[in-house]
């Protein structure tokens, strides 16, 4: 991609300008190396690498398999390199690896620090001194600036739509507001499900596209097949938010929620002392049964490969762009 000499080394050069975002339990090396093998920026929590004690930290083998991965993938295609990953910290209290999980990247040297649920200037310096760049999510403007301020590179401005745990402000609100202000790297997180939205995005002021949900119905992800299926068979309509199943208000599938004999349109409050990211919590029951899912799912009409679902939205970028170009002519 060109026009892109204003961000970070490890955001330039993308296939087309996105960044699949990390998903609990699903984004899994298979999902991520795929990813980065399709040109775009490819992620994972830290925490989906599970551990049993006294194991050797599976983080560190999960680093240690993306790297030889890409490395072994940019020897033999140098004029189709990989993208760049990233890896996603939980920076909330209840993360008890936190310190273990930043020394590790930090070995590793993982160029993309991604930190949701708190801004803390110790994880940025941890970042910034292996080489990495730190980007922050944030739902709101004054949560923005905070995260700029404990010394963020960039943003992620998680909007209404967006799948897991979604803010309630529309994007183009939220964009504008971030853009008064700040001028670097500007990513836009909720319903980014074609390339057409893609576009928007950047249209509206975001650098890149941050795409979750589609990533789930596809063949590396990690999830059963009754998700992937229930990604596929719904729209917009299917989704409701709700704070009842980690405290904090987030986009779910309706249908997930009444296998498990919930009515979804009558959901009781949730409570936010309720959030655990222990590596022993039970919270995984939640998300492996109450399935997360943003509202920009209608474009997704079968399960496919990863590179296969990148080639779609690439060809619907360009799609896009042609048609614009034409109607300002
Ligand atoms: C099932 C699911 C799990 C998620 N888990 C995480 C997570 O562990 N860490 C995180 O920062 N964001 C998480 N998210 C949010 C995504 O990173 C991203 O903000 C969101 O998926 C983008 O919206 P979209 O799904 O509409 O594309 C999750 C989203 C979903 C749907």
């Amino acid at each position: 991609m060109s026009g892109d000499s204003h961000l970070p080394k490890a955001l330039q050069g993308l296939r087309i300008p996105a960044v699949a975002s990390p998903l609990f339990i699903i984004s899994v090396p298979a999902l991520v190396i795929a990813q980065c093998k399709a040109g775009i920026i490819g992620s994972f929590p830290a925490l989906n690498a599970r551990e049993g004690e006294g194991e050797h930290p599976l983080l560190d083998t999960w680093l240690t398999e993306i790297r030889e991965e890409l490395d072994r993938h940019n020897q033999e295609n140098p004029d189709t390199p990989a993208a760049p990953f990233a890896v996603n910290q939980i920076v909330h209290r209840s993360n008890t690896r936190l310190e273990r999980d930043i020394e590790l990247c930090h070995k590793h040297k993982v160029p993309i620090w991604i930190t949701s649920l708190g801004a803390r200037v110790e994880v940025n310096d941890a970042a910034h001194d292996c080489g990495g760049i730190a980007l922050h999510d944030i739902i709101n403007n004054k949560f923005a600036k905070k995260a700029i301020e404990k010394g963020a590179d960039g943003l992620i401005a998680v909007a209404a739509g967006a799948g897991g745990h979604a803010g309630p402000q529309s994007p183009l609100a939220l964009i504008s507001e971030i853009r008064e202000w700040f001028d670097g790297p500007l990513l836009l997180s909720g319903s980014i499900g074609t390339g057409a939205s893609l576009l928007a995005a950047q249209a509206m002021g975001a650098d890149l596209g941050y795409i979750g949900t589609p990533f789930i119905a596809t063949e590396e992800a990690n999830a059963v097949q009754g998700y992937k299926d229930m990604i596929v068979d719904s729209g917009a309509d299917d989704i409701v938010y709700s704070s009842l199943f980690t405290g904090v208000s987030g986009n779910y599938l309706k249908g997930s929620i009444s296998n498990a004999g919930m009515d979804p349109d009558n959901l009781p409050e949730g409570d936010v002392k309720t959030m655990d990211f222990g590596d022993d919590r039970e919270k995984p029951k939640a998300w492996k049964t109450i399935w997360g899912s943003g509202q920009g799912i209608g474009a997704v009409k079968d399960v496919l490969p990863t590179a296969e679902l990148v080639n779609r939205i690439e060809r619907e970028y360009i799609a896009a762009w042609e048609r614009l170009q034409g109607r300002m002519k």
